[in-house]
């Protein structure tokens, strides 16, 4: 059976108070923490690598650390990521050539796989490493900012996933919320990414509830 989970993202936290901002998260119900890692080339932005994931894990020992690399080399961070405390490593398939070689020595560092896929990319792409990872991650806005509208034309991936891998883990990330969180549980998604309208709203702990019931039933 298939577990809902709630992965706030920090991007549009108060990032000079991060640890504050990320517990307030899991006293509120996070599942877990959705750190979103750009290097300005993979995408055109820039947030935190990981010497300030480090820091984060230094003061919150045991919540689950997902990364999401919006990077063009994920085979370069793996090791100094996993040296820092991440639990899993959710990468883009699309600049990677040799996304097996990746997703092997990403589990030989001892943690989860995830392989995204951006608005553009089809889910034939990703399907190929079903077999080899934890978690596909189906991008419902273009990877560098938070705070972007939610694509619902992305459903038909999650959909099509969701029939065809009834176990999977099948996250979406981007414009997710209490207006379009009903259209991410009727495809099929179980790992719920949302940022600014968590980060935003007056009661987090209610909001994060909310999309977590939403997903349950
Ligand atoms: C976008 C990031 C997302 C995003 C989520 O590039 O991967 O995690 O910041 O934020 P919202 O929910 O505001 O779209
Ligand atoms: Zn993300």
């Amino acid at each position: 059976h298939l577990k809902a989970l709630i992965g706030p993202s920090i991007l549009n936290a108060d990032l000079s108070q991060l640890y504050e901002e990320s517990q307030k998260l899991l006293d509120n119900g996070a599942d877990y923490l959705h750190l979103d890692v750009m290097d300005g080339q993979f995408v055109p932005n820039l947030t935190f690598g990981h010497p300030v994931v480090k820091c984060l894990r230094g003061k919150i020992k045991d919540a689950f650390f997902e990364t999401h690399m919006m990077v063009e080399k994920p085979e370069q961070w793996i090791t100094p990521m996993a040296d820092a405390g991440v639990n899993q490593y959710t990468f883009h398939i699309e600049p990677v050539k040799d996304v097996i070689e990746v997703c092997r020595k990403v589990r030989e560092h001892g943690m989860k796989v995830g392989v995204a896929i951006k608005p553009g990319t089809p889910v034939s792409e990703v399907e190929k490493y079903i077999s080899i990872s934890d978690m596909v991650l189906i991008m419902t806005v273009e990877p560098g900012f938070g705070g972007q509208k939610f694509m619902e034309n992305q459903m038909a991936k999650v959909q099509y996933l969701r029939e065809n891998y009834p176990l999977l883990d099948i996250e979406v990330d981007g414009g997710v919320g209490p207006s379009t969180i009903n259209c991410c549980a009727n495809a099929g998604a179980n790992m719920i990414v949302s940022g600014t309208a968590i980060i935003g709203s007056a009661d987090q702990a209610a909001t994060i509830k909310l999309l977590r019931s939403t997903v349950q039933d």
